[in-house]
């Protein structure tokens, strides 16, 4: 896929790059992603992909690399200062301060990254983010009593109290039954049709697949393939690497059935026109 301008971007990230001792877990990453875009970030288990977040979130330290959002260097910022820019994260593994109450754990979002001036301001922006996710009723309720998928919500919630302009969400539906997924996908694309843009890590596909435009593949903390989703799916090194030949073929089977279709609609319609 062709790189947008440098103006054009709002988050260009180069040369990214994390050694944990003799591990690589991300190496020399390049990515661009403009205002707007709703990418999936996909790969094997151990690829890289949360080291990626960590890094452009500033919760862990790079070994090189640069990160510029909306033009500015932020490399070397603090997490609280990135937040402050506009990027959110939600955790893979959800730990909520468990001895605040689930309002509070989201004002804790509001307040991190500093868009809110009062604490008041900061409750009224948690509970409107609560009701958006679904869990206003529980406000009071300690977020240590919460289930799984409630938790997940309470992460989103908390995300999206920071005012982000990007968004990582980093396995937010992972362990959630077919109706908290059914939700939890009506929430995200709600979130993106309110203009943020979203960098989505998923272990479903045809979750992935329902909501993205552009997948990116982490292999071994490098990028093996990018692009728009049908030719990455495609991509040999893709199917070699983490999709499998079985996966390949049925991939391969449905968009054969699909083109079937599309040609004998326009077929018909041709006849129709004649
Ligand atoms: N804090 C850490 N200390 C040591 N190794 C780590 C640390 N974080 C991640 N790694 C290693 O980096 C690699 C990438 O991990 P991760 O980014 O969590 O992958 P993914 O999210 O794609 O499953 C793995 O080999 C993992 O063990
Ligand atoms: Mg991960």
């Amino acid at each position: 896929m062709p790189e947008p301008p440098r103006s054009a971007c709002l988050l260009r990230v180069e040369g990214l790059t994390r050694r944990f001792g003799g591990v690589v877990a991300l190496a020399d990453v390049n990515l661009a992603i403009a205002p707007g875009e709703i990418v999936g970030l996909i790969g094997p288990n151990g690829a890289g992909k949360t080291t990626f977040v960590n890094l452009v979130t500033g919760f862990v330290g790079k070994t090189a690399g640069t990160v510029l959002f909306a033009d500015e260097d932020i490399t070397r910022l603090a997490p609280h200062e990135i937040a402050r820019r506009g990027i959110a994260r939600t955790f893979q593994i959800v730990q909520p301060f468990s001895e605040m109450t689930v309002l509070e754990n989201v004002m804790a979002g509001a307040l991190f990254a500093g868009r809110r001036a009062s604490l008041k301001e900061a409750a009224d922006a948690a509970r409107h983010w609560l009701a958006f996710v679904g869990l206003d009723r529980l406000a009071q309720t300690a977020a240590s009593d919460l289930p799984l998928a409630d938790r997940k919500r309470l992460e989103l919630a908390k995300s999206l109290a920071m005012g982000p302009r990007l968004l990582f969400l980093d396995e937010v539906n992972a362990g959630l039954n077919s109706g908290e997924l059914r939700h939890a996908l009506d929430l995200i694309h709600r979130i993106a049709d309110s203009g943020v843009t979203i960098v989505i890590i998923e272990h479903l596909l045809r979750v992935v697949l329902s909501v993205v435009r552009r997948l990116v593949v982490l292999h071994h903390g490098a990028t093996l393939s990018d692009g728009a989703p049908h030719e990455v799916l495609n991509d040999p090194a893709v199917i070699k690497a983490y999709l499998g030949t079985k996966f390949a073929q049925r991939h391969q089977a449905e968009l054969e059935s699909q083109r079937l279709k599309y040609r004998q609609q326009a077929e018909s319609a041709a006849d129709r026109a004649e």
